[in-house]
């Protein structure tokens, strides 16, 4: 006889399943149509509930029950029904710890072992480079502004591409998944094998975007990637420097 907390976890299996069949007869992953606010059938939902449920979601991911995949579609479904505009969100954003970097902006809404979430903030003057989130799933929504975003799979990641560019350890090739245009309710996601390596632009003075990962990653591990071209910006393909967050002390 399962106990309660198996019984609640089966019963979302079960839902992310319905939905995931939904999700993948559309190929939704990185899908590059924009997804805009209010394109699911449900009710918006309060920041209470955005939480209890994005936290269900990654305890289910720690349990094993779901892929990475579905981690992503289900936290874009519970990101785009989310209610930014009630009093409960702003006060939720007013009480949050800020931190960031040359970079960005980072309030945490919501921080624990399985999941890391809140709302970066970037500025047009100042991209940010090339990075991963390993072993994270991402997902983001679009707040305010307007952002362009690269991501970008690592070409024969782990055995012989490095060996191509002549022994350099640090030289890895990057495969284009995906390059967009995001405006406010429009969402993105990534997950370990998909997209995980993006570069973020503002296109506005300012750019606010909810942002959580399921896991959170180890920032120690993240890796940022230096194109060797400076125009790399439509590029199919980029050659890149790869380095460790050690050696990275800008972010
Ligand atoms: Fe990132």
């Amino acid at each position: 006889m399962p106990d309660l907390m198996t019984r609640r976890e089966l019963l979302l299996t079960t839902a992310f399943a319905l939905f995931t069949g939904r999700v993948n007869a559309s190929n939704a992953l990185l899908d590059s149509q924009s997804q805009q606010l209010n394109s699911y059938p449900d009710a918006a939902i309060n920041w209470t509930k955005c939480r209890s449920q994005m936290a269900a979601l990654a305890k289910a991911n720690a349990s094993g029950l779901i892929s990475q995949q579905t981690v992503a579609a289900q936290g874009r479904m519970y990101l785009t029904q989310l209610d930014i505009e009630s009093a409960e969100f702003k006060h939720a954003v007013d009480a949050a710890y800020e931190s960031g970097n040359q970079y960005w902006l980072w309030q945490r809404l919501i921080k624990d072992s399985n999941i890391n979430g809140g709302i970066l903030s970037i500025n047009n003057d100042q991209p940010v480079p090339l990075h991963d989130h390993p072993g994270a799933s991402g997902m983001l929504r679009i707040i305010s502004g307007e952002t362009e975003v690269w991501q970008f799979d690592e070409i024969n990641s782990g055995n012989n591409s490095r060996e191509k560019n002549g022994g350099d350890q640090d030289i890895v090739e990057l495969e284009l998944a995906m390059h967009r245009v995001l405006k406010p309710g429009d969402v993105a996601l990534l997950t370990p094998e998909q997209g995980n390596i993006h570069a973020l632009r503002a296109l506005t003075a300012q750019c606010s975007m909810l942002d959580f990962f399921i896991p959170p990653y180890e920032r120690s591990q993240r890796s940022w990637y230096k194109p060797l071209t400076n125009n790399w910006f439509d590029k199919e393909k980029v050659a890149c420097r790869k380095f460790p967050q050690a050696e990275f002390p800008r972010a």
